[in-house]
């Protein structure tokens, strides 16, 4: 089994995976090239998802509420990339959408407000 300290170290490469393939995708758009960009996205996806929850099991944190939330923020980054290439949200709105998202995930994690 692996440690606590090495499922937050899969959890933070999972979140870097996860941004750069969003670049790749606000970047590219429909253009040659940003499949590659979705899939990079989608790798990230799982693995933050399975080692955030793989350290909490590990921290015995249970289900905390900011948890949730983090949840939440995972579920809106997850579905951004498919509005943009669906031509839901323009791409200048994806952008801002994916800082403040991120940077409330973020946030959660270091004020655990609730
Ligand atoms: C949505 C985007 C997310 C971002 C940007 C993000 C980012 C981060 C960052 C930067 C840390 C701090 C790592 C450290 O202290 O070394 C962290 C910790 C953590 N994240 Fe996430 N995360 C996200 C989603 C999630 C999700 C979906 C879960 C769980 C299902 C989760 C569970 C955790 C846990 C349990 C910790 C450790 C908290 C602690 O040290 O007390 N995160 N996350």
């Amino acid at each position: 089994m692996l440690s606590a300290e090495t499922y937050k170290l899969l959890h933070v490469i999972g979140v870097l995976c996860l941004f750069l393939g969003l670049g790749g995708v606000l970047a590219l758009g429909k253009k040659d090239g940003a499949k590659l960009f979705m899939i990079l996205h989608g790798i990230g996806l799982l693995v933050m998802l399975v080692a955030g929850i793989g350290y909490a099991h590990k921290a015995s944190m249970g289900w905390p509420n900011w948890m949730i939330a983090k949840i939440g923020c995972w579920l809106l980054l997850g579905a951004l990339p498919v509005l943009v290439r669906k031509g839901v949200l323009p791409t200048a709105v994806a952008f801002l959408l994916t800082l403040g998202i991120g940077g409330a995930a973020v946030w959660l994690v270091q004020a655990k407000p609730f």
